[in-house]
């Protein structure tokens, strides 16, 4: 963990059950370099493979969560180079994770920081927050999810706003349009977030990573087919020790004791 160059990884909570993932590369404020984007995948993949870990938080500084893409390593790149290295597919790591993550944003979420920031799966953000996607002032769009993700998220007319504009929308309007479920002061900001991975990690990890599949289904599939998909799912908790000792234990009046990874 000690060998990131442009992220800080920490346990935290009760046992270790959070994952903390800081973006630490303030002089750029927190663009996303390759190399950067590299530890996080790789910070992921550790925490998805560690039995403690039950929740992953994905932070910046109180200044800027992350600034976008580098513009500095695209300014050169040409269309053949983007197909040859599949600009960007790298990114999708962080949509892929089976355990939950929760985005704690503070200052700027421009561009690809946003875009990173939706790919979670829960956000919440400091006051001083700003939601963007400027791509637009550079000639360019939105490139990992901006146009699709932002849509779902806040609707049609204010995602066309900021994507067209490229004006920048802040915390209280993010939270009035369900981009964000939570506002808190910047420096509890982090703190809120652990706490609530710290909340999941009390629940089953196999039945929390099964409704987390579920609830991301909706986003993919229509309501029919959506709906059987989470049927299929809600019958696979059936075949789980954690389902049959969930109910147990409320007819038992104690407190459910979880196992499955
Ligand atoms: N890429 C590379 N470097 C960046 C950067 C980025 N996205 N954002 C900021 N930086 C660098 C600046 O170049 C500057 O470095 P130097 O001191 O070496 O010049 C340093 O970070 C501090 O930035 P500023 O001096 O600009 O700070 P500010 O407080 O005046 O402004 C800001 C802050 C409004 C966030 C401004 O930096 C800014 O507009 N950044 C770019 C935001 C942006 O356009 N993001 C979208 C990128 S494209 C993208 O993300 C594509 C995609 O869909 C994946």
């Amino acid at each position: 963990f000690s060998s990131y160059e442009y992220i800080k990884v920490e346990k935290k909570g009760k046992n270790g059950c959070v994952q903390l993932i800081q973006l630490n590369r303030p002089k750029a404020l927190n663009a996303l370099c390759n190399a950067l984007l590299m530890e996080l995948g790789d910070s992921l993949r550790a925490g998805e493979a560690d039995e403690s870990v039950a929740a992953f938080v994905l932070t910046g500084s109180e200044r800027s969560f992350a600034a976008g893409a580098d513009i500095k390593e695209m300014q050169d790149m040409t269309l053949q180079g983007c197909i040859k290295n599949q600009f960007l597919s790298n990114w999708d790591v962080l949509a892929k994770v089976r355990k939950p993550v929760i985005a704690a944003v503070n200052g700027y979420a421009l561009g690809g920081g946003c875009e990173i920031a939706m790919m979670c799966d829960i956000i919440f953000a400091g006051e001083k927050a700003k939601f963007g996607q400027p791509e637009i002032n550079l000639g360019t769009i939105p490139g990992a999810g901006g146009t699709q993700r932002l849509i779902r998220a806040v609707g049609k007319s204010l995602a066309m706003e900021m994507c067209l504009s490229g004006l920048p929308i802040d915390a209280k309007k993010a939270l009035s349009f369900g981009l964000v479920s939570r506002v808190c002061p910047p420096d509890k900001l982090v703190d809120e977030a652990i706490q609530l991975g710290e909340k999941i990690a009390q629940q089953s990890k196999l039945i929390v990573s099964i409704c987390k599949d579920a609830v991301n289904s909706s986003y993919e599939l229509g309501l029919q087919e959506g709906l059987k998909c989470e049927k299929r799912l809600f019958y696979t908790t059936f075949g789980t020790e954690d389902r049959r000792e969930g109910m147990t234990a409320f007819v038992e009046k104690r407190a459910p004791k979880f196992v499955e990874n």
